[in-house]
């Protein structure tokens, strides 16, 4: 098997020395980079790699006797993840659900299998919104849950829209768009993914079964104020969006406590950022996350009033809005079920664990049947460099996954 090799030669992409963390955001050098490991894992497996009009990845194992891409009676199976990282991201959040499906790929040929429909491994674009600001963009544009136009116009933090970024790498952005007929093809994705808490490690299992994702979203709030001298200007003078700003943290803090949720506030951006000035504005962004939908809103709803009368209190302007929502995904029941039925017959147990983290297989759920793996992360560390998941529970994951893409494409 093939996991060591493949795992090594990603991990310098995109690392930041002092950190130890990942800085691959989509269309950027680094972004590039990724992109010819994954072409280059697929030539070495003589897979046939596609761009979608989105920029998504995909290397197809295409059944003998079988024209690519046959329509009728042979949906694909699709599984894979995303390539890109949260600023100073784990190497494990996205790449371990790519590298185990090559690897996984390798586990049926070496075992003779062949795959009776089509078997595509895909990387998906700019999943973590961590440059555009929209989480899971490549899905979101394929599935059609955003527009084209508005996709295109999303701007990064120095001004770069996402049509710009793209054509700069090389990609035609006039064409990103719903993916009808890609997804008509495909009749089941299933994603690996390192587990984003540590639910395997009290349950002494090194896999799980995804069973639903929280709904979640991000909002953006912009605090304008007064920029001011800070040894001049009276206290009862100053319009400092920095005090909204703060109340706005601690009602989200408080709002999520109250409510069983979760908000964090973990982007802030002062300007013009001098120590010795009033801001002149504070942008934040809202990550907030329930346990059903009605809950979230309630959440948000407290947060976005809180700020509102912090604001007027401050005599700060304040827009809010929503830059990217995601309701709550139930995966495919009868997915879920061929899954456990898999790792059933191979010995394999498998808890099934709900999570709070946002995925593609969940974007995607509202077109095709999706399913998710999670691997056992010892410490359930995520979006951070301190992620992890011990080699023995990766090759759990790559067994697990090969069992399930075996049950899946090659009978
Ligand atoms: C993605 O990892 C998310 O949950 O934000
Ligand atoms: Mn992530
Ligand atoms: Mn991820």
């Amino acid at each position: 098997m093939s996991f060591a090799t493949l795992w090594e030669s990603l991990l310098p992409i995109g690392r930041n020395g002092p950190s130890g963390g990942y800085r691959r955001f989509s269309w950027t050098p680094e972004d590039a980079a990724c992109r010819a490991w994954f072409t280059q894992a697929a030539a070495e497996r003589d897979l046939r790699v596609l761009t979608d009009n989105n920029g998504n990845l995909w290397a197809w194992w295409d059944p003998p006797g079988l024209p690519p891409g046959a329509p009728g009676g042979t949906q694909a199976v699709v599984t894979g993840s995303h390539l890109d990282s949260v600023p100073d991201g784990g190497a494990f959040d996205g790449p371990l659900g790519v590298v185990s499906a090559f690897a996984a790929v390798d586990l049926l040929r070496e075992r003779g299998c062949l795959p009776v429909r089509p078997l595509g491994i895909a990387a998906f674009s700019e999943e973590e919104g961590a440059r555009f600001g929209v989480a899971c963009l490549g899905s979101r544009l394929l599935a059609g849950a955003i527009d084209p136009g508005a996709a295109r116009a999303l701007a990064d933090a120095a001004g770069i829209t996402l049509a710009e970024a793209m054509a700069a790498a090389g990609h035609d952005p006039d064409g990103i768009g719903p993916g009808d007929d890609l997804l008509a093809a495909v009749g089941a994705y299933v994603e690996l993914h390192v587990e984003q808490g540590r639910a395997l490690a009290d349950l002494d299992a090194a896999v799980a079964i995804g069973e639903q994702i929280w709904p979640h979203g991000r909002w953006r709030l912009d605090f304008t104020g007064r920029p001011d001298h800070a040894g001049t200007a009276t206290l009862a003078d100053r319009r400092d969006p920095m005090l909204p700003f703060a109340a706005t943290v601690l009602a989200a803090r408080q709002a999520a406590a109250a409510h069983g949720a979760l908000a964090t506030v973990g982007r802030v951006i002062a300007e013009p950022g001098a120590v010795n000035a009033v801001s002149a504005r504070v942008s934040a962004w809202l990550d907030a996350r329930g346990p059903d939908e009605r809950v979230l809103q309630t959440v948000v709803d407290q947060v976005l009033t809180a700020a509102r009368e912090a604001a007027a209190s401050h005599h700060v302007k304040l827009e809010a809005g929503p830059e990217s929502v995601t309701p709550a995904v139930c995966f495919d029941p009868g997915l879920r079920e061929r899954l456990a039925s898999s790792l059933v017959a191979r010995g394999i147990q498998a808890p099934v664990l709900p999570t709070g983290a946002g995925h593609d297989a969940g974007v995607l759920a509202s077109r095709i049947p999706t399913a998710m793996l999670f691997v056992r992360n010892p410490t359930g560390v995520s979006h951070s460099p301190a992620e992890h998941a011990e080699p023995a529970d990766c090759a759990s994951g790559v067994l697990a996954l090969a069992a399930v893409l075996e049950d899946l494409a090659c009978r």
